[in-house]
């Protein structure tokens, strides 16, 4: 099967069809799908859906935990299908809103509510001819980013600073002060930035949370590759895009390069300095989000 798309997409879709060009091989066999030529938004990406201007529930979303099975197959469905747009941790890219912080995700439960723009797309982004089950597995993929509805909600009190700061020091003593110092880098910190809510995204994703149009507050050196090729030869740079055909990075001259992957060959290592966070984001509790977030805003 071939995907199929109308090559007349404008400017909006530049970046989809750059990369689309190089990977062509990475939709087969998961669906089709066409651009629709629509023009962008007025001021550009990251316009807000109608839904996630109304009724966003107050409290942090609970959902079911989600069948593990169905979380890896929508992982692999987004990785090929919407990751260089919306990046991989769903924070956003340069060709695509953060997913984090749409009121959509948020609100949806099982794909219901991310579905129409799936399937419709908007402007910028592609309509993908998915099933119910396939968008239901990217649905339960991307709430697995838990700090999204944390933000979203908790952004609605004036003060979200309302954990416990002691509890919040034994817990970064335990499981951050291995990479952090309070008394060394992290000096400063609320000094730095000074919107306790910003604070918070910055801790929990490094490099995530500007909001609205400025820039993050902490700059994060990007995520790099190593690929040794069968000659011995070794290309690095900056990831610009994997999955489990195909991997293209931007060397340090600004040469892009692509290669097709297979099995172990080339060998590729991925170098996230994000990874720790990542890991860690997903076994918090609310509680430890408060009490962390509180004891962060005493280091001024
Ligand atoms: C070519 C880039 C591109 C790809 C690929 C892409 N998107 Fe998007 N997506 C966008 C852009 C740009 C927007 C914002 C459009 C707008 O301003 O309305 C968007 C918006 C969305 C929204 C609405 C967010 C909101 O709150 O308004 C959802 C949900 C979404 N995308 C999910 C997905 C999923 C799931 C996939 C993969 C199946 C995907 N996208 C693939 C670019 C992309
Ligand atoms: C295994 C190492 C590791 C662990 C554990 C870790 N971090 Fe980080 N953290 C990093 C790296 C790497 C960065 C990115 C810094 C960069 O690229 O300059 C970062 C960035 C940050 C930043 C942004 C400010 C800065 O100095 O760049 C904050 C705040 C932060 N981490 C807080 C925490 C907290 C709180 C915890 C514990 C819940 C934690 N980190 C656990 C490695 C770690």
């Amino acid at each position: 099967m071939q995907h199929n798309m109308e090559r007349k997409a404008r400017k909006a879709c530049r970046a989809f069809f750059f990369f689309a060009g190089l990977s062509a091989v990475a939709f087969v066999g998961l669906g089709s799908l066409t651009l629709d030529a629509q023009p962008p938004p007025p001021g550009g990406r990251g316009g807000r859906g109608a839904a996630a201007q109304g009724g966003r529930p107050e409290a942090y979303p609970s959902r079911p935990p989600a069948d593990p099975a169905s979380v890896e197959r929508g992982k692999a469905l987004y990785g090929v299908n919407c990751q260089f747009c919306h990046g991989a941790d769903t924070r956003g890219g340069d060709s695509g809103p953060s997913l984090l912080r749409s009121g959509i995700v948020l609100d949806d439960q099982h794909g219901e509510l991310m579905a129409p723009v799936v399937r419709a797309g908007r402007p910028g982004m592609p309509k993908f001819t998915l099933t119910d089950d396939q968008i239901a597995d990217i649905a339960a993929f991307a709430h697995t980013f838990k700090a999204a509805g944390y933000d979203e909600s908790r952004f609605k009190p004036p003060s979200i600073v309302v954990g416990d700061a002691k509890a919040g020091e034994t817990f970064f003593n335990g499981k951050c002060a291995s990479c952090h110092s309070s008394t060394g880098d992290l000096r400063g910190l609320a000094t730095t930035v000074a919107d306790p809510r910003l604070l918070q995204q910055t801790w929990l994703l490094p490099g995530s949370g500007a909001g609205r149009g400025g820039p993050p507050p902490v700059v994060v050196k990007p995520t790099t590759v190593t690929v040794t090729l069968a000659s011995g030869e070794t290309v690095d740079g900056r990831l610009d895009r994997i999955d489990d055909f195909m991997v293209a990075l931007t060397q340090a001259d600004g040469t892009r390069r692509s290669f097709r992957t297979s099995g172990d060959v080339p060998k590729v290592e991925i170098h996230d300095p994000l990874q720790p966070h990542k890991d860690l984001l997903r076994t918090y509790s609310d509680a430890d989000i408060h009490n962390v977030t509180a004891f962060l805003v005493t280091l001024k």
